[in-house]
């Protein structure tokens, strides 16, 4: 386990704070790791250890944007994006996804306005499970190209896939200068509470990340960072876990066939199903209060911009995900 992993490099821990933006060999692994998955040359200079994607996101965020500034979030989107922009005095712009969850570049075209500053592609997506297909990001870059307005990728999932024609959005980059990779040791490392995620972007922002951070939090817990090194060092797991998902997402698919009313797609990453039930409920959620009183807690598609949707996570086991799947059939029917 990663606590025994950090437990093994005791020794190196000592007590003292270390470099804000993280410790110098973690930096240069993942500065490899990012040339290994992106082909994208960057040093340790472009890297900035953080805690979780989260803080990856907010310091980012911080860094390009001044009051007033536009970012584009497709929506449905993950519920925090908005909350950061806005923390951040900018303004979030919701650009409405097409009804595969892919980009609509009509819709992006729409709102991109001389203020917007950036857009956040999640793909895969939280909540849609589904990804970006290729030939819209093609499009996305041509709109793009000529413009000052940075790429905010949100990799978070990108090694959680069900599907080969997976691209990253990263690759789509028109010029790397205006592109910011966010990522995280939480989804695919399922190491969600040790808050160990990075940031890779022009040596700019990452010093001015490695400023806000050095006067909020210091340095990401060097526990934490000790184990994303071993994680790095011993090889990705994720083929193993993506498996153990697999199994699961078709357990789901079995088990929601049998209950009438609803829709949704087989998602094609990460480990969320978005359930249409806007034929039993349109008030998302109030729909999902009544599940939760039932025992079983969905997101409702208000939180991402979309009512009369829920997010079933197929995270959880299976023994919990049968259990949870017979109170959403119950409620359903009852409604
Ligand atoms: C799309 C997306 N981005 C980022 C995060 C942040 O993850 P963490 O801060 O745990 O790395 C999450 C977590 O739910 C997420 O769903």
């Amino acid at each position: 386990s990663a606590a025994a992993m950090a437990g093994k490099e005791r020794t190196s821990i000592s007590s003292i704070l270390t470099c804000p933006s993280g410790i110098s060999t973690l930096k240069h692994m993942i500065a490899g790791q990012i040339y290994k998955d992106y082909k994208w040359k960057v040093t340790a200079e472009n890297v900035a250890v953080t805690a979780g994607g989260k803080q990856a996101l907010f310091e980012s965020m911080f860094a390009i944007l001044q009051e007033g500034d536009e970012v584009i979030i497709p929506t449905p989107g993950w519920v925090t994006y908005k909350y950061q922009i806005i923390l951040n005095n900018a303004k979030p712009i919701l650009a409405p996804l097409n009804k595969k969850f892919d980009l609509d570049i009509k819709e992006i075209q729409k709102v991109i306005s001389k203020r917007t500053k950036a857009i956040i592609l999640n793909s895969p997506n939280n909540p849609s499970g589904s990804f970006y297909s290729a030939a819209s990001l093609i499009a996305l870059k041509k709109i793009i190209k000529n413009k000052a307005i940075y790429l905010i990728v949100d990799d978070i999932y990108s090694k959680i896939i069900y599907d080969k024609t997976y691209r990253t959005p990263a690759l789509f980059a028109p010029q790397k200068k205006y592109l910011i990779l966010i990522n995280s040791f939480s989804k695919s490392q399922a190491l969600a509470g040790w808050r160990v995620g990075y940031v890779i972007a022009n040596k700019e922002i990452i010093q001015a990340v490695t400023s806000y951070q050095s006067h909020t939090t210091g340095n990401v817990s060097l526990l934490s960072q000790i184990a994303a090194q071993e994680i790095i060092k011993k090889g990705d797991k994720t083929k193993k876990f993506i498996q153990i998902l697999k199994k699961r997402r078709k357990i789901v698919a079995k088990l929601l066939q049998t209950i009438p009313r609803i829709s949704y797609d087989l998602p094609k990453g990460a480990f969320y199903y978005f359930i249409n039930v806007s034929r039993i409920e349109t008030n998302t959620e109030k729909f999902c209060e009544h599940l939760l009183e039932a025992g079983l807690a969905l997101v409702p598609g208000e939180a991402f911009g979309s009512p009369g949707f829920v997010r079933l996570s197929f995270s959880a086991s299976t023994s919990k995900l049968i259990k949870g799947i017979k109170i959403f059939k119950k409620i359903c029917k009852k409604y």
